[in-house]
């Protein structure tokens, strides 16, 4: 399951699952991403397996029904990655920032990463361990839950209590076969490259040692590698796919 997989990374973390023969639900306010292509159809038409259901990650109700259907029509749900996240318009300075700003960005970053685990790790409880494994949750969090990024107070506290609600859940469920980790993406160009301040993308240029910046693909290789077998003693981490922006 794929959390806001009708874009961007989600897209290509769904797509990188189902290149590899996994059955993917990917969950999203709306089927098709900014360039009109459907990521299920995308990834049924490259012959592999998956479905689109529409959920809104800010809503307890449809979170359950989310994961209660996938339960129902799959038996089990090994992956749960929470990907849905907004910053946009409601990314200001602090003292712009109005109470709608914070509540719009912590209502998607944090309490739906919130709901989102609670209610799979509760599917997840119920189900039978592959090779000492019941289930994995992967959260997108970001180089700025770890840092001060300018102008940015909302998304950074968000993507902060993502990073420390991963270690707090990995603690809780690790005995139980549940590894929670999170994958901080830096710099990915997502969305429309001219829709981008042209400022802002100078300043990731000058923070990403790297070459260039990242590809929605980059992280989908570490969401995979968190959730496949080699991984299976990991749990509690934030693993940063930035170029090396948090080197330095
Ligand atoms: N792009 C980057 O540079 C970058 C860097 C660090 C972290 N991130 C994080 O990666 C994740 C994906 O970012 P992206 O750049 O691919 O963004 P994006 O805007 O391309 O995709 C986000 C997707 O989430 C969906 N979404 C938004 N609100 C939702 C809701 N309430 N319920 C369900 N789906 C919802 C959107 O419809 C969209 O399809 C986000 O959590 C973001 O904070 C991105």
């Amino acid at each position: 399951m794929v959390t806001g997989g009708a874009s961007g990374i989600g897209r290509a973390i769904a797509q990188r699952f189902g290149s590899l023969g996994e059955t993917v639900v990917v969950a999203d306010l709306e089927r098709t991403g900014r360039d009109g292509e459907a990521t299920d159809e995308l990834i049924s038409r490259g012959g592999g397996r998956a479905e689109f259901v529409r959920a809104d990650v800010a809503s307890p109700a449809e979170v359950q029904e989310l994961i209660d259907g996938v339960r129902e029509r799959f038996g089990r749900l090994d992956v749960m990655v929470n990907n849905a996240g907004i910053a946009g318009r409601h990314n200001k300075q602090l003292i712009e920032t109005t109470d709608e700003d914070w509540d719009a960005i912590m209502a998607v970053n944090l309490r739906g990463v919130f709901l989102c685990c609670r209610a799979s790790v509760r599917a997840m409880l119920g189900q039978d361990p592959i090779d000492d494994v019941r289930g994995h949750v992967i959260n997108i969090s970001s180089q700025h839950g770890m840092v001060g990024p300018p102008a940015s107070p909302a998304y950074a506290a968000s993507k902060g209590g993502v990073v420390n609600l991963t270690r707090q859940l990995a603690v809780d469920y690790a005995s139980r076969g549940i590894m929670v980790n999170a994958v901080a993406p830096g710099k990915i160009l997502t969305g429309s490259v001219e829709q981008q301040d042209p400022e802002a993308l100078a300043y990731s240029h000058a923070r990403t040692p790297f070459a260039r910046l990242g590809r929605p693909d980059d992280v989908a290789g570490a969401v995979v590698f968190l959730a496949s077998p080699d991984a299976r003693f990991v749990s509690g981490t934030n693993l940063l796919v930035d170029g090396g922006w948090m080197a330095y």
